[in-house]
Parts: structure tokens; sequence; C-alpha cells
């Protein structure tokens, strides 16, 4: 195999997203549990492992630069003073890239759903036509509206790029579109950026006007490209929900196709990276949130809920169950319906059927923790950590007051608020007397009756 020519990549992120009317910049919006900037990073760095990723923002925005620094470490911020145009966000990572001679590629972090194999194709097209300066990424949306069109020369090749506001109605009837990623011979890009002009109907420095300039130079401009889906640029929210529909039918379809078993797919939703295991069936309604791991063989009941937890092979979790942040569940371990579970390990074969909080607490293997049973582990002020053995059996509605220690096959009479540990093999609970009058009820509606 031949070695790729080295690339960088520009990820543009200064706008500010108005129609989007949120408090948030538009790129740390989330799809799929993660902000649209994160899976742009994240998409680059599959497809080109890039020798440097320059995030460029507008002042101010600390939050977007912590976001891209936690998708890459090495990620570089490039601020654009004032918000003139692509092109002159391009012009802001300039001094990052001197002396880099391969393949610049610039990005927007509003177009999340972009593919790996994508970029590797535009590397490719560059790579294999000397005498081309760059390629764009075009598209073909049913609906062209308001992109920017590609205009084509006599021989099909691409002569410049007019943005829809700048368009005549012929070009507007144009249908190749551009999604915004372009690629470049990074020796060229300074120059270009240099020469560009701001004489049109947004007054603004526009990045497409730079296929002109590398036509004048007698440079070839690839055009490569992408179905509409992958392109979708998302400036409202509307788009957002889209965006999002698109990822999670990627996100189902990949699970189906390693193995898992989605009985309604369009009712569970992933997150992006959600990891689970093959003969997993999963019924639906069912929400992954982030950080969740499932092994192979596990059940998943109908209408429930995880966020950070992590499921071992064969364990048969719901319906209606909630795993919070945690939760560790063990091999064949049963969690039955409104259960919740909270950074708590629940060892193998333990049983969790029927309405129970589990939280800051330790269940031994085997173990049975009765229906309605609560681990009391906050006192107002600290979290206290409740401790199950091995096989023991924790009665119904049982109130373990933690810091608390249940020894292994103890047994613990239902209705009890135990507050002190109990010994291994013992019996234990907490119970007022029963009483029992024969006939009382008897008697008492008699009475009543008269
Ligand atoms: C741009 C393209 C258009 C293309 C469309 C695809 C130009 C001039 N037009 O238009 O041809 O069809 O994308 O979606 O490039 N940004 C900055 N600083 C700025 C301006 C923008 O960082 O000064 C960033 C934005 O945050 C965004 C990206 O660049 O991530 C695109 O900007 P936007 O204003 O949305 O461009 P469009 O008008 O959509
Ligand atoms: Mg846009």
């Amino acid at each position: 195999m031949s070695k790729n020519t080295p690339s960088l990549c520009i990820i543009l992120a200064a706008g500010k997203g108005t129609r989007m009317k949120s408090a948030l910049p538009k790129v740390m919006h989330a799809i799929a549990g993660r902000p649209m900037l994160g899976h742009v990073i994240a998409t680059a760095q599959e497809a080109l492992s890039p020798h440097k990723t320059i995030i460029v923002l507008a002042e101010g925005m600390e939050n977007v630069a912590r976001t891209a620094q936690e998708a890459l470490s090495t990620a570089e911020i490039a601020i654009q003073k004032q918000q003139l145009g692509t092109g002159d966000a391009v012009k802001a990572a300039l001094p990052e890239l001197a002396g880099f001679k391969g393949i610049a590629f610039v990005l927007y972090g509003d177009t999340p759903l972009i593919q790996p194999a994508t970029l590797q194709a535009m590397r490719q097209a560059l790579e294999s036509t000397p005498e081309a300066g760059m390629a764009v990424l075009g598209m073909r949306p049913a609906d062209p509206a308001a992109y920017g069109r590609l205009v084509l020369n006599t021989q099909g090749e691409l002569e410049r790029i007019i943005e829809f506001k700048d368009a005549s109605t012929e070009e507007r009837a144009i249908g190749l579109c551009n999604s915004g990623v372009m690629a470049f011979r990074a020796e060229h890009l300074s120059g270009w950026l240099q020469k560009l002009q701001n004489n049109n109907a947004n007054q603004e420095y526009y990045l497409t006007d730079v296929v002109a300039l590398a036509r004048q130079d007698k440079l070839r401009c690839l055009v490569v490209e992408a179905p509409e889906e992958d392109m979708l640029g998302v400036n409202d929210r509307a788009q957002l929900a889209e965006a999002e529909a698109i990822l999670q039918q990627r996100l189902r379809r990949r699970a189906m196709l390693n193995g898992v078993t989605l009985q309604d797919p369009a009712s569970v939703y992933f997150s992006y990276d959600t990891e689970i295991g093959s003969d997993v069936v999963v019924e639906p309604h069912v929400y992954f949130g982030k950080g969740v791991r499932i092994a192979n063989g596990v059940t998943i009941r109908a209408f429930s809920h995880f966020q950070d937890a992590v499921i071992s092979d064969a364990a048969i979790i719901g319906p209606y169950a909630r795993l919070r942040p945690g939760a560790k569940i063990g091999e064949n371990a049963h969690i039955g319906n409104f259960v919740e579970i909270k950074q708590a390990t629940i060892e193998k074969g333990a049983k969790v059927n029927h309405l129970s909080y589990v939280g800051d607490a330790h269940i031994g293997k085997g173990a049975n923790i009765g229906a309605g049973t609560i681990t009391c582990n906050y006192d107002g002020f600290q979290k206290h950590h409740t401790r199950v053995g091995d096989f023991a059996f924790i009665g119904s509605n049982t109130a373990l007051v933690a810091p608390v220690e249940i020894g292994d096959s103890a047994i613990v009479g239902a209705g009890s608020v135990i507050t002190e540990d109990v010994e291994a093999d013992s019996l234990s609970m907490t119970r007022p007397t029963q009483i029992h009058r024969h006939g009382w009820a008897k008697q008492f509606r008699l009475k009543k009756k008269n």
C-alpha cells in the first residue's frame, strides 16, 4: 500500500448559529449524545489521521474549545476575530499551516454526518490527479435551496462556485451543490485566500471563490460527490432532529448487522458510543444514554433506560428498568420492572426483580432482593454504602439504612428497617408483633350497622 499524503484539517465553527435560537453555540448541540463538533472531529480523525486538526472559533467560545479538546486532546484552536465569511475563517487558521506540504481539508462543524470514506475519496482524488489544486465535495440535494452551486465548463470541469444569493436564474437551476467540504494542496491556499474579495451579496469573504482563483492558476478543481443525507448542514432545531434521525438509523443498522435483534428499531435510541454484543435482544422503546456497554446474549425488555452502565453476558433487564451511572450488572443477573440501580454492582445471578432502588451498593452473587427493597443511601449530606453478601435473601419492602452490611446467606424478614449489620447465615427482622382477634371484624361490622 502506498503511503497517504499527509493531511491537515481545518474545522470551521465560529458562526453564531442564530437560527438555533440557543444560548449554546450551534456546534455544541448534540446528536446521539455527542456535540456535532465532536462527530466531525472523530470522523476526520478516523478517515485521515491528520497531522494537525485546527478548530476555528470566535472569541469567547471557551466551552467549544473544551469540547473540541475532549474529542481530540491535540486539537489546536484558531480564533477568527470577526465573522467575515468562510474564506476569512480559514485565513484565521493559516499560521497553523506554515510550512505544511500536503492536503488541507476544510470541514464545517455543523455538518456532522459526513462519512470517513468520503474524506478518503477526496484525498484519493487529489493524490491521483497531480494537475489538480483542490477538490470540492458536491451533492445533488432533492431541494438545492440556498446552497452554493457548482458551475462546470463544457468539459464537465468545475470552473467556479456561485453562492445562491449571487446566482442568476440559470445558475440557480444547477442541481449540483457545494456541500461545504473542500480539500486543497496546502501550498497554494494562503496565496488564494489573500486574493479573496468581498464584493458579493453578503459582503463576505467566500471560501468558495477559491475555485475561480485556482482555475486562474491553471489548476484543475475536482468534484467528488457524496449522498445528500451525509452532508446535511444543521442550521436550526428541525435540521438537528433530521440529523439525529439519520444518525440513529445508522447506529441501529450497525447494531443489527453486528448481531443485535431490535424488535422495533425505530423506537430504540442509541448513543454514539453504545457498545453492544451479539445475540442481544432489545424490545421496543429502549434508550441508551452515554457510556453503556452490553455483553452477549443479554435481553433488554421494553421501556428501559440506561446511562454509563455495564451489563454482562445473559443478564435480563426490564421491562421498565433504569440503570444509572455506575450500574454494573453481572452475568445472568435479573433486573426487573420499576427497578433503579445507581453506582452499584449486582453480581452474577443476583435478582432485583420488582420496584427497588439500589444505590451505592454491592449485591453478592445469587442474592435475592425482594420486591420494594430500598437502599437508604443518603442522609441529606452524604452517600453511604450498602453491602449484601452472596446468596443473601432480603424480604420484600425492606429498607436497608446505609452504611450497613448483610452477611452471606443471611435472611432479612419482609418489611424490615435494617440499621445494623446482619451476620452471615442469620435471620434478622424488625417488625411489630402481629396481633390477632378472632371474629373481631364481624362484630365491628354488626355494631356499625345498628
Ligand atoms: C456555505 C457555502 C455554500 C455551501 C454551504 C453548505 C460559502 C461562502 N458558502 O454556505 O456554498 O453550499 O455552506 O452548507 O462558504 N463560519 C465561520 N466564520 C464565518 C462564517 C462561517 O467559522 O465568518 C463557519 C460556520 O460556523 C459554519 C460554516 O463556516 O460552520 C459555514 O458557514 P455558513 O454561514 O453556514 O455558510 P452557508 O451560508 O451555509
Ligand atoms: Mg450553513
